[in-house]
């Protein structure tokens, strides 16, 4: 709904920051056509609600449009509490024909003012598209308003972030909030906007000036050819100018656009990831990395931004060469030097410009001012500091970052000092031809000068802040930069005065990291690290590993707790910093701290999907001496973990190994763990007896320990072990007291995991009501936990005692929103799963076969991509849907559905969870 409404006759209508909402029919079109004349009835009957329900809460109807209504507040909480009490209202009525009438609200917080008798306002817009990606029962709220409303929420009432969206005509992706409630509905499939994920553009801090035409060019060259290079010296802006057009082109990139920064890569491989990573792609098997992303990019709409290439160059062109021939890949490298790539277009970029036209101030000029501005509020420009900014510009050649420089000293001097001062350093500098080598001498003496003003302790840090290979927070720079001469309690100062200086950078918007992370640019990192090693640089190198050790032990381990996905975006935010941190550890032959580090990511790199990588390092570490036997053997354990699905045989060794040591030792937690994992390897060989023999043991030697919730585990997964060979009559009563246990000592996650697995196990004795019952608590469980996988498991599972209860309507959304939630986490298991099923819904309907076929053929080459084995009961699903398959289609067609299917599984499932839903 769009502005332009008939408004109803508003006298006062409230102006300045205001908050909207707007509601909306579900499915009126649809009603309209079944219910005719009647539906006008039904739909005044729902503006009198809504109307009534704003009133209450001191808002104004300013108009209705067809079945939508348009609604203004003063105060946010006022809206919200109208929401509330219009969407009870809406349920609780009795509509007529058994129609359930259902509204989509959304409601956005910003300035506006009354035009006439209604509002022209981009807010009104949002809040339209904020209503449109909502469902029926739905209200959805903006940040905005969230943070409007914040502290003063109706009791009973929280805000549940759904991630970020990008809505229609609007660039830049919006964090929607869903309004929770005990009165409202709770779950709804993923809000219906363009794109789930949209960039990963860091937010600036710092206002973008000139470059009107550079923009211009480049955005159009990035629709004519697949690989632009945007080439210039260090500290030109062309980093900054990348991630301008990168938001402008938004829009255009179905896919989104992806920034890969290549700085921290220092190989191949490191290049490689960094852009797989970005990408959200995990490895598979031994493929190369490299035709995964090229493979996913195939049929997608993306651009990407290979930042700072100019010291891979050979693999920055494989990469860029590579990606940029899919049709619908853009590739806008950075660099110092060109890629040298046939069919690359190469943009060199010039400083700004530093003489103004026409009586205007340069670009180099009103960067100059505005930074100025932004360490001195009082600064004016008149006739006499103008002088003064135009020679600064012209000393510093219009270079973006030396006068980022320049402009912070404007805090202690006045600028006709600074141009002076500049003076004399450049005079040697001065009347040398404007090339790329004098711009970098004139930057490299401007990041001296402002180095040299630095007090010792500055210094001190900043040469330090260099061991960082990425950004960092303050908590880090305390534990590996503080100590020998920088007293910890001085660090946020010190840090502080480093940005004033501009030399680090400071950025809000990383959710994991407390919200802020400071970082350097590029060209400053440079010469931090030449200062760093040209001291003693053994001390911050230790603190690195020892913060990354520290970090490490104590996320990982909660990376599949309650607040996982948060530790994990932590980890994935740090992972150059900790990368860099083996590499020192190997560097300076520190054995055990690595070895500990090693072992304490692999559990991350397994969850992360990076296994390459992890085995990689582990076998790096593996090979370091140790005095140890513990340490060995956990990382031998490590090891066997990553190396599972590879080598089983070797796993096999290592494992015995870990066990032969942890016996040694008499270290019996080692001992179950070496154990845990053998189990996993007989399961795997699908060896029941042995797995079943192995459980026994860790249950003996568990019970002379006092340690109840180990001895659960292996308790569970005993019971575990019998559902999956289907001896459902002895798992179900074990299941049963395992869950007791969980429920009783407060293990909430294990409880949920238990419902799921009982669940399971009812359903084939067909027990659906109570699998529904504990499917729906685990359900809410996970959902508490923040755990959107587990939600998807239970969905899944409640998915089939619904399709064997025969209810097929919800059976089918339960696996439509499965499949979601695996696009969306990339859980690669539990996609195949959600399609086979969903293939088994569509079966139950005549002429829907054909559609199942496709279905359950793409789950097939889904399963065979992520190397997954099906449970019994999904073997025997899967049987009977080939055998019911081949009774009624011809056997030509379902050749090439297969073909088809097969070729394009991923379309398929995007097909089937998009179009599909009701
Ligand atoms: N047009 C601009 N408007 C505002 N700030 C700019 C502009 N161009 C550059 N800057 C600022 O100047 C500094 C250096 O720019 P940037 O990091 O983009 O340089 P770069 O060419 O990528 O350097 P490097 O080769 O070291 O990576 C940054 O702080 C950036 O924000
Ligand atoms: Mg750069």
């Amino acid at each position: 709904m769009t502005p332009g409404m008939t408004a109803e006759p508003t006298s006062a209508l409230p102006r300045g920051r205001v908050t909207f909402v707007i509601t909306d029919i579900e499915g009126s079109t649809g009603l309209l056509r079944r219910l005719g004349d009647d539906f006008r009835s039904l739909m005044f009957r729902h503006r009198e609600l809504v109307s009534e329900a704003t009133r209450a809460h001191g808002g104004h109807v300013v108009g209705h449009e067809g079945d939508a209504c348009f609604c203004v507040f003063t105060d946010a909480a006022g809206a919200i509490c109208a929401c509330l009490q219009a969407q009870a209202a809406i349920d609780a009525q009795a509509w007529p024909q058994d129609v359930r009438l259902a509204i989509r609200v959304g409601v956005h917080t910003g300035e506006a003012e009354p035009y006439g008798d209604s509002y022209i306002s981009l807010a009104v817009h949002q809040t339209a598209r904020v209503s449109a990606a909502g469902h029926g029962g739905q209200v959805l709220v903006s940040t905005a308003t969230g943070e409007a409303a914040a502290g003063r929420l109706p009791d009973g009432c929280s805000l549940r972030d759904l991630g970020s969206f990008r809505l229609k005509d609007f660039p830049q992706p919006e964090r929607l909030l869903q309004l929770c409630h005990p009165g409202l509905r709770s779950e709804f499939p993923l809000p219906r906007t363009l794109s789930v994920r949209g960039h990963n553009l860091p937010r600036s801090a710092t206002s973008f000036i000139g470059r009107v035409d550079e923009r211009a060019r480049l955005g159009q060259l990035l629709r004519e050819r697949s690989l632009v290079t945007a080439v210039g010296p260090g500290g030109v802006g062309k980093t900054r100018l990348a991630l301008e057009v990168g938001g402008d082109l938004l829009p255009f990139f179905g896919d989104g656009v992806w920034l890969v920064e290549l700085a921290p890569a220092h190989d191949d491989e490191t290049a490689i990831r960094a852009c797989a990573y970005a990408l959200g792609i995990a490895e598979e098997g031994e493929r190369p990395l490299l035709d995964s992303i090229a493979a996913y990019l195939e049929s997608r709409s993306v651009l990407l931004i290979l930042d700072n290439c100019e010291h891979l160059l050979a693999i920055a062109a494989r990469i860029a060469g590579t990606l940029a021939a899919a049709a619908g890949v853009r590739v806008l490298a950075t660099s110092r030097e060109p890629l040298y790539l046939s069919g690359e277009q190469v943009l060199r970029m010039d400083p700004l410009a530093t003489q103004g036209e026409g009586g205007e101030l340069s670009e180099a000029a009103r960067l100059l001012v505005e930074r100025i501005h932004s360490h001195r509020a009082d600064f004016t420009l008149d006739s006499r500091t103008a002088e003064s900014v135009g020679e600064i510009c012209r000393r510093l050649d219009g270079m973006p970052l030396a006068l980022e420089l320049a402009a912070s000293r404007a805090r202690a001097l006045p600028v006709g000092e600074i141009a002076l001062r500049l003076k004399d350093r450049f005079r040697l500098l001065s009347g040398s031809a404007r090339d790329t080598g004098s711009r970098h001498r004139t930057l490299r003496a401007t990041v001296e000068w402002s180095y040299e003003t630095l007090s010792a302790s500055e210094r001190l840090l900043f040469d330090r802040l260099a061991v960082f290979a990425d950004g960092w927070d303050l908590a880090a720079a305390e534990a590996v930069c503080a100590g020998d001469g920088l007293p910890v309690e001085d660090m946020a100062d010190l840090l502080t005065a480093l940005v004033d200086k501009s030399l680090v950078t400071y950025r809000l918007g990383f959710p994991a990291s407390d919200d802020h992370r400071y970082g350097m640019l590029e060209t400053l990192r440079e010469f931090a690290r030449e200062k760093l090693h040209a001291g003693d640089s053994l001390g911050v190198q230790r603190g690195l590993l020892a913060w990354a050790l520290t970090m490490a032990r104590n996320a990982v381990p909660r990376i599949t707790g309650a607040q996982g996905p948060q530790w994990m975006q932590r980890l994935v935010l740090e992972q150059d910093n900790l990368r860099a941190a083996l590499d020192i550890g190997h560097r300076l032959g520190a054995h055990d701290p690595t070895i500990r580090l090693t072992t304490a990511l692999a559990h991350f790199w397994i969850k992360r999907g990076r296994l390459q990588e992890g085995i990689e390092w582990t076998q790096r570490a593996e090979a370091l001496p140790s005095d140890d036997p513990q340490a060995r053997a956990h990382l031998l354990i490590a090891l066997g973990r990553l190396l599972r699905g590879s080598e089983p045989a070797r796993v096999e060794s290592l494992l015995r190994e870990a066990l032969r040591l942890a016996i040694q030792m008499n270290d019996v937690q080692t001992r179950v763990e070496a154990l845990k994992q053998l189990t996993t390897c007989a399961r795997d060989r699908g060896d029941y007896a042995a797995a079943e023999t192995l459980l026994l043991e860790q249950s003996q030697i568990l019970a002379g320990v006092d340690d109840p919730y180990r001895r659960f585990v292996v308790d569970t997964e005993l019971a575990t072990l019998m559902l999956q060979q289907s001896r459902y009559a002895e798992a179900v009563p074990r299941l049963r007291e395992r869950l007791a246990e969980a429920e009783l000592r407060g293990w909430r996650f294990d409880r949920a995991r238990l419902s799921n697995n009982l669940a399971v196990g009812l359903i084939e004795i067909g027990e659906y009501d109570e699998a529904l019952r504990l499917a729906t608590a685990g359900a809410d469980t996970f959902r508490e936990l923040g755990s959107l996988e587990g939600v998807a498991h239970v969905l899944s599972t409640a998915g089939l005692a619904l399709l064997r209860k025969g209810d097929i309507a919800q059976a089918r959304r339960n696996f439509v929103e499965v499949g979601r939630i695996s696009l969306e986490v990339g859980a690669s298991h539990l996609a195949p799963e959600a399609l086979e099923r969903l293939a088994a819904v569509e079966i139950q309907t005549a002429g829907n076969e054909p559609l199942a076929a496709r279905y359950a053929f793409a789950a097939d080459a889904l399963y065979a991509e992520v190397g997954y084995e099906r449970e019994p009961a999904d073997k025997a699903l899967r049987d009977e849907l080939q055998a019911r398959l081949e009774g009624c289609l011809d056997g030509d067609l379902l050749c090439r559905i297969r073909s088809y299917a097969m070729l394009q599984a991923r379309d398929v499932l995007s097909e089937a969870v998009g179009a599909r839903t009701p």
